[in-house]
């Protein structure tokens, strides 16, 4: 207790010397959000975080979460140093849509938009027309859809099937998906739902279709916590990263927060209900990446890369907007 308090203080030494902000995810550990929000900073979804991160006015911004967050902090952001408690921090999503591959796809259907999921590498987000988060990714592929053009989606294969099915848009889909919500299991969640027949089934759109077809509610993780607060249920059964409990619990205290059945065991699944790589912002990292920044800590982004890929950036803000 006595070390972690060591770097609490540490933390918030150092955000003040650096006149820097902490912008972290909900899967980040509970310690890491609870800190976040104590200095000023914010707790979000990947949109929300991306927005606070460009209007704050710090000149440094301590991103807790993973790469492409980091990433597009500073694409948003090039005056700003970002820094994040490491750069190993990585999103099965994004290893799995390498440029080179993605480019002979587009390559290969030109006729089509290119929309990419904010879980992609700088790379990736330079070649498409628009950049996308779970929270707006219906309503734009509607818009698009009604101004009658194809889409080419990536990488995340269960999301895009879902706003496929959402909107009936002409969708071809990369087929990535995320190592943390695919371990939903489906007959666990049938049997789990039998034994608490009062609750509420809450899903990440990155679950696969058989998760998604038992939920009450569909949505980015700021999403979740919203339907946790409007469904009368009196218990969740919540189908995302476990980190997500924090706020919402804090958003319904009277409700039971259930996590959904997952594959395998605590220890035996290394990304069980909960992101690795976001396991990686710990404490001493943060402070580590306060401290030290450059090399091992800050996020660089190869300037041309990063004047394509604001465009399609700014226009998911906009539309947002
Ligand atoms: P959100 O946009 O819902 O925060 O999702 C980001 C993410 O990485 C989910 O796994
Ligand atoms: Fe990527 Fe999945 Fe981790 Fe989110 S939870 S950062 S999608 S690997």
């Amino acid at each position: 207790a006595d070390e972690k308090q060591h770097y609490r203080d540490k933390i918030k030494r150092l955000l003040r010397e650096r006149n820097a902000v902490m912008v972290a995810h909900y899967y980040t550990d509970p310690e890491i959000q609870a800190l976040a929000e104590e200095t000023g900073g914010c707790v979000a979804d990947s949109l929300e975080m991306a927005r606070f991160g460009s209007a704050h006015p710090a000149s440094t911004l301590l991103v807790a979460g993973v790469r492409f967050m980091g990433e597009t902090a500073k694409i948003l952001s090039p005056e700003k140093t970002i820094l994040m408690p490491t750069l190993q921090a990585e999103c099965s999503l994004d290893l799995g849509c390498p440029i080179a591959e993605f480019n002979a796809f587009c390559d290969q259907h030109p006729d089509r938009t290119v929309v990419v999921y904010a879980n992609t590498s700088a790379a990736v987000k330079a070649r498409a027309d628009w950049v996308v988060t779970s929270s707006i990714a219906v309503e734009l592929i509607e818009h698009l859809d009604s101004l009658g053009e194809k889409i080419l989606w990536a990488p995340d294969r269960h999301l895009g099937r879902y706003v496929q099915q959402q909107t009936g848009a002409d969708m071809l889909c990369w087929q990535g998906a995320c190592i943390v919500h695919d371990e939903f299991k489906t007959q666990a969640l049938q049997q789990m739902k039998a034994l608490y027949p009062q609750a509420a089934v809450l899903v990440h759109p990155e679950s696969p279709q058989a998760i998604v077809d038992l939920a009450d509610a569909v949505g980015s993780t700021s999403q979740l916590i919203q339907a946790a607060k409007t469904l009368p249920h009196p218990q969740m059964i919540v189908a995302t990263d476990r980190g997500i409990f924090y706020k919402m619990q804090q958003a319904v205290p009277e409700k039971d927060l259930l996590e959904a059945p997952t594959a395998g065991e605590g220890a035996t699944c290394r990304s069980c209900a909960h992101c690795p790589w976001m396991a990686m912002n710990g404490l001493q990292a943060i402070a580590e990446g306060l401290e030290q920044g450059g090399k091992t800590h800050e996020i660089h982004v190869d300037a041309a890369l990063r004047e394509r890929a604001l465009l399609p950036l700014n226009r998911m803000l906009s539309f947002a907007a």
